[in-house]
């Protein structure tokens, strides 16, 4: 089941069903909305009769550009409270509502795995002078990672620990994935400040968190709960 903001969802699980002959399922869901993340719930039981894993995937991000772009990387002493606001009720609020939903599903089944998607930034504050002449490919202005990004990752990584030991007698597992970045337009300034910070020199390829979310979501770690699994070239090892 892929629940996303986005409509999207409902062509690329057509495109998992038939490239791997399996049920697949999507729908649009705004997780800020607890009747939405109800519903959705309701929608998976009825589909499956269970939930096995919850993965809390999504964020506040802004691709593209726009006005919005040029507020969502503002500078923090002029940074938009509504931005703020909203990292806080997607980032956070959204995993809290899906946990809610989801969790009691799985109390009742006595089994199940969450796991948080998280950030280095997450556990280490950004090195700022890696956005010095930074510029966004979309807007043409400044490139960073704002503050309620790199805040509520934190929070996520600490809402992870919390629910693992809350759960921990109930058969479920809750663990963090804090990747590092994922190499994409960037400005190739930006590219190489980071690089230089990361031991194995380079940003991620979109498919380097395959392996670490199987292996959370899977038996292979089911002696692994509130843990936050760090996979990120080594830049926090610095
Ligand atoms: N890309 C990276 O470099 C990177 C690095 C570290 C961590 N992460 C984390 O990995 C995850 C995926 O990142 P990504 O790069 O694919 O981001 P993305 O922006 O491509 O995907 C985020 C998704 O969240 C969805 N979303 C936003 N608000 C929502 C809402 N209210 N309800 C439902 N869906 C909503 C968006 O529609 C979007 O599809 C995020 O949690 C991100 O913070 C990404």
């Amino acid at each position: 089941m892929l629940a996303d903001l986005s409509g999207e969802t409902v062509a690329a699980a057509t495109a998992i069903a038939d490239t791997h002959g399996i049920a697949a399922l999507g729908v649009t869901v705004d997780i800020t909305r607890p009747n939405e993340v109800n519903r959705l719930t309701e929608m998976v039981v009825a589909k499956f009769g269970r939930i096995d894993i919850l993965i809390n995937n999504a964020a506040l991000t802004i691709a593209g550009g726009g006005a919005r772009a040029a507020q969502y990387f503002a500078p923090f002493e002029e940074y938009p409270l509504d931005l703020w606001e909203e990292a806080l009720h997607v980032n956070l609020t959204g995993a809290f509502l899906c946990c809610q939903a989801i969790g009691k599903v799985m109390v009742t089944q006595r089994s199940g795995v969450i796991l948080n998607i998280a950030s280095d930034v997450g556990n280490i504050s950004p090195d700022h002078r890696i956005y010095e002449g930074a510029v966004n490919p979309h807007t043409g202005g400044p490139f960073n990672t704002p503050i309620a990004y790199a805040t509520t990752k934190a929070g996520l990584i600490n809402f992870t620990r919390y629910l693992a030991t809350y759960w921990a007698d109930k058969g479920i597992r809750v663990n963090a994935l804090s990747p590092g970045g994922v190499f994409a337009a960037h400005d190739s300034r930006f590219v190489d400040a980071l690089a230089a910070r990361i031991p194995l020199a380079r940003m991620a390829n979109a498919d380097e968190y395959k392996g670490a979310v199987l292996f959370l979501v899977s038996d292979a770690s089911s002696y692994m709960t509130g843990a936050n699994l760090i996979v990120d070239g080594g830049r926090t090892a610095w």
